[in-house]
């Protein structure tokens, strides 16, 4: 069957022409990151023979140790995005403060976010990796771009998606109209519309969480849990199934493609830490991207989208996808906290 082409390029267009209020900046500056993804894609499909893979002896600012490709992808991001006149500043997981645009370049209305390479310590074992961002507006009459300036609630997000360098090389969108999801076409080296209006269905039966923590969970995640693994004879009366990628990107693409529930809750090995997932890059993107889908996204009882930021890498607490559950998952913390 004939199958017409609708590129990322047209897709955006028509968006701006069918929605009134996408700003042309916007879609130039889309259309950069997904070149970015493009060329981070070839990079890490060519990792192995080109001695890309391995880590680099350094760590970032969480005191992660650093991989080769986490930071060719940062690289790749900062450089493709800096001259094109749209943005005024970035923000990296694998940097320690933001990236002002250089005073060589044009300053533009827009601040990106973005986690360059999700799932690292997947690199070597060639499984799904990928690349998460979120694009605010820089505020009203600000002279001298600072980090405080990205510390806006995820609901002000005008943009956010992800790109997974899986088997195939797939871009997930959106602009808050709804999610699109395009592939990287290798014949014509484009991404072009696989899908539009994307819906996480209301009911599911399937749960990503790391199981290895259990016995550090909250009350409330416990519950759910075990719950879910007395099956067909606990009260929830049928069984549930487990996945667990270890690339977010991965896992929330399952979510949004056939639903689910993905978690990475508070635990109790580092109790002053709100979850392990960055707040800014990780959970508000793809919080945004789920409820465009007509999922939920929680951060125990509360929504991640509504959380107010108080420094670029701090981390959320990540409660996501189907509705159903998610809105369950969300009781069993207010019950916990009693509050209603
Ligand atoms: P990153 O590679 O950007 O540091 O993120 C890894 C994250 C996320 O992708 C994944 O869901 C989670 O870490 C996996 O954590 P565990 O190894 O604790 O399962
Ligand atoms: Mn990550
Ligand atoms: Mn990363």
């Amino acid at each position: 069957m004939a199958h017409e082409h609708i590129t990322l390029s047209r897709w955006l267009i028509e968006q701006e022409r069918s929605h009134g209020h996408i700003p042309g900046s916007l879609r130039l500056l889309i259309e950069q990151v997904a070149r970015a993804c493009k060329r981070i894609s070839r990079t890490v499909s060519r990792a192995a023979s080109s001695g890309a893979l391995g880590s680099l002896g350094s760590e970032n600012v969480q005191g992660e140790v650093q991989k080769q490709l986490d930071v060719i992808a940062n690289d790749v991001l900062l450089e493709a995005n800096e001259w094109g006149g749209h943005l005024a500043a970035m923000a990296s997981e694998e940097l320690e403060t933001i990236h002002a645009i250089p005073h060589r370049f044009p300053r533009g209305e827009y601040l990106l976010m973005f986690d360059p390479l999700d799932g690292s310590s997947n690199i070597e074992v060639n499984i799904t990796i990928g690349t998460i961002f979120s694009v605010l507006r820089l505020p009203d009459g600000v002279a001298t771009v600072r980090a405080e300036h990205f510390l806006q609630p995820g609901r002000q997000q005008v943009a956010a998606g992800y790109c997974t360098y899986g088997p195939q090389t797939t871009l997930v969108l959106t602009l808050g109209h709804g999610v699109a999801v395009f592939t990287l076409d290798l014949d014509d080296s484009g991404f072009v519309l696989v899908k539009e209006h994307l819906a996480i269905p209301r009911a599911s039966r399937e749960f990503a969480i790391n199981m290895s923590n259990m016995r550090h969970w909250a009350p409330p995640v416990r519950r759910y849990i075990d719950e879910c693994l007395a099956g067909r004879d606990g009260p929830r009366g049928v069984d549930f199934n487990m996945r667990w990628v270890a690339s977010m990107v991965a896992d929330v693409h399952r979510v949004l493609e056939r639903g689910g529930v993905f978690m990475y809750p508070w635990d109790a090995r580092e109790p002053d830490r709100a979850g392990k997932l960055r707040l800014l890059y990780e959970a508000n993107p793809m919080a945004f991207l789920v409820e465009q889908a007509g999922g939920m996204a929680l951060a125990g009882h509360q929504r991640i989208l509504d959380i107010e930021p108080t420094g670029l890498h701090q981390r959320a607490a990540v409660m996501l996808g189907s509705s159903d559950e998610i809105e369950r998952l969300g009781r069993y913390h207010r019950e916990a906290l009693g509050i209603e």
